[in-house]
Formats: structure tokens, C-alpha cells, sequence
């Protein structure tokens, strides 16, 4: 049977530490699919379109991984797509804890998909997606923490922002 493990995340945007996970599940799993949450709880500051867009260019060297979108429950794409296997990544301790309750309760829905946790390289264990925003939005260099697509993607939002106001 063939193992297909699916990455959840808000992916607001992509970074390099999601990446790194990516290529780390593409390195043991046959197919990885990296599912962009909708997420309106979040109020992302890239819509769906843009988030799935970013993933896909950043990611379409690797033929063992698909990027899609996603809305309602985790579980239910993880059944749609046949994984066995939903990937999260753990950078501290401090994000065991929501990934202990989100593995419980996926779990609880669905008992025959396994949560796995990998951690990203450690240079890479202290950027978040909102960081990276912050940083930007605030004229920071963010070049070493997402991909020059993204780096695009932010300057073009930071100076739509600029003229709105
Ligand atoms: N490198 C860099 N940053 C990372 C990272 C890594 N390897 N792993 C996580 N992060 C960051 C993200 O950038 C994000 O930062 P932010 O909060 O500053 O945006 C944060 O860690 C965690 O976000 P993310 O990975 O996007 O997860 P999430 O907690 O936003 O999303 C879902 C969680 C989408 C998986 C969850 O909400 C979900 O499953 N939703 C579907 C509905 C559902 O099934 N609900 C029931 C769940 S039991």
C-alpha cells in the first residue's frame, strides 16, 4: 500500500521551516500532500489562492508532493486522500501541548490515521509565519527565513498596504 502522509497548515505564508518539513516527509513517505487550511479563524493576511500559489511554486520540484486547500475537518481530507499519516511540526516545547490536543482529537475522530511530529533544522526553530510578516511589514529583511517568491509576494502586499492608506 502505498504511504501517503498529509501536512496541514495555514501556510501564511510558507517559510523555509515548512519546507524543510516538507522535504523531510517527501523523504519518507511516497506522497505527501501539503494542505492549505482556509482558516478564517486566523484572519490570514494572504487570501487562500495566494497561500496555495506561494506552496506550489515553492514546492513543484519535488514530484513526490501535492499542494491543495482545504476547509472543514483535517480528518476528513486525510480520508478523502487515502494518508495514513498527518504531519505536524514540533520547533519547541511550547507548541507540544496544541499539537498533543490536535493529534487527541484527530485521533478521537479518525483512529486510523497516525499524527507523526518531525522537528525542522535548527536554524529554523524560532520563525513562525506571523514573524516573518511582522518583520516584513516593519521594513526587515526577511530573505533568510522564506524564498525569494515569497519575499516578492510580501514587498508587493507591504506597498498595497502603504497605498491604502
Ligand atoms: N517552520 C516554521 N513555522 C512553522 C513550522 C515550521 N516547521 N511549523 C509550524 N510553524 C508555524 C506556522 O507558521 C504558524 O505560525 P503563525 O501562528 O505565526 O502563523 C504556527 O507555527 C502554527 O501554524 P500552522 O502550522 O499553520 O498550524 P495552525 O495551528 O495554524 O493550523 C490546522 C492548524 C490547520 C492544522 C488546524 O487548524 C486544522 O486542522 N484545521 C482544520 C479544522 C479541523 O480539523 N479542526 C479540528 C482539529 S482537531
Amino acid at each position: 500500500m502505498k504511504t501517503i502522509a498529509v501536512y496541514p497548515g495555514t501556510f501564511d505564508p510558507i517559510t523555509n521551516g515548512h519546507i524543510d518539513l516538507v522535504m523531510r516527509a517527501s523523504r519518507l513517505f511516497e506522497h505527501v500532500i501539503v494542505a492549505v487550511a482556509i482558516n478564517p479563524s486566523k484572519k490570514p493576511a494572504f487570501t487562500l489562492e495566494e497561500r496555495v500559489d506561494l506552496a506550489v511554486q515553492t514546492l513543484h520540484h519535488i514530484p513526490n508532493v501535492e499542494v491543495s486547500s482545504f476547509k472543514g475537518l483535517l480528518v476528513e481530507v486525510a480520508r478523502e486522500k487515502s494518508a495514513q499519516v498527518i504531519i505536524r511540526g514540533l520547533r519547541a516545547m511550547s507548541d507540544f501541548e496544541h499539537e498533543f490536543q490536535l493529534a487527541g482529537m484527530n485521533r478521537h475522530m479518525e483512529p486510523n490515521v497516525e499524527t507523526m511530529f518531525l522537528t525542522p533544522a535548527e536554524q529554523f526553530s524560532y520563525i513562525s509565519s506571523s514573524l516573518v510578516r511582522e518583520v516584513s511589514t516593519l521594513g526587515g529583511d526577511v530573505s533568510a527565513f522564506v524564498p525569494s517568491c515569497v519575499v516578492l509576494a510580501l514587498n508587493n502586499k507591504n506597498s498595497l498596504n502603504l497605498d491604502e492608506k
